[in-house]
């Protein structure tokens, strides 16, 4: 049986740094489900379909090409071949991978496929419904989280290193509408799993929360 460490929590918790780090100490591979979230979304957008049109998203999912690659250790997002790594970062992809996350078959599509994955290697695999749905029989499951306002503070940081001058507060209702949409969708909604342990890193720095579920998988798979 492959290693499987589940890693879900809200926008903003550092879900994605954390885990590539946490990654690359076990030397294991981290799957970014978001990414194919986003992918998906940037296919509707694309194809001009709307993203809460539920009969046309789940007529994409059965045909849409997403695949996941990796080169040295780095996940690259590819949409019918093409490398979207970079283009799924947008406000407006990431506004529609939330509405796409919504809709049911979008969902089955993209489960089936990490489960696939998942079963073919050790790995560690971030999103919002991995401890509950794609990798609910894991024996580790971290819920990461922060409270809102340190996790907007983040993200404002964040988009001004990359000259994105968009206000705090704007920034802090985003992520709220987002929580919002998120947690309570009707399909596989944001939660922590009963038997997740929870990681709060509202007063942690990023090598204390690393640190911390670093711990935890040794807990339960021994030292790496
Ligand atoms: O983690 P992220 O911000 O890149 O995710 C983009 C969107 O995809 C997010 O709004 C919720 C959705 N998502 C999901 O529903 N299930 C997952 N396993 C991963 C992401």
């Amino acid at each position: 049986m492959p290693m499987n460490i589940a890693i879900d929590g809200p926008v903003g918790a550092g879900k994605s740094s954390i885990a590539d780090q946490v990654a690359e100490r076990l030397h294991i591979l981290h799957l970014d489900t978001g990414a194919m979230y986003r992918a998906f979304a940037l296919h509707a957008l694309r194809s001009g379909v709307d993203t809460a049109d539920w009969a046309a998203l789940a007529r994409l999912a059965e045909t849409v090409d997403i695949r996941v690659q990796y080169a040295d250790g780095a996940q690259r997002t590819l949409l019918f071949g093409e490398d979207v790594s970079g283009v799924i970062r947008t406000g407006e992809v990431s506004a529609a991978a939330s509405a796409v996350s919504a809709c049911p078959a979008v969902r089955a599509r993209m489960v089936r496929a990490q489960q696939e994955m998942a079963r073919k290697a050790d790995m560690l695999i971030d999103g919002r419904d991995i401890g509950t749905v794609v990798l609910k029989d894991s024996p580790c499951k971290i819920y990461l989280t922060a409270e809102p306002a340190e996790r907007a503070r983040r993200r404002y940081v964040q988009q001004l290193e990359k000259g994105d001058t968009t206000p705090y507060d704007e920034v802090l209702r985003a992520l709220i509408a987002r929580d919002e949409q998120d947690m309570h969708r009707q399909a596989d909604p944001l939660r922590r799993a009963e038997d997740a342990v929870l990681v709060d890193s509202t007063h942690m720095t990023q090598e204390e929360t690393v640190e911390a579920i670093v711990r935890i998988v040794e807990d339960v798979y021994g030292k790496q």
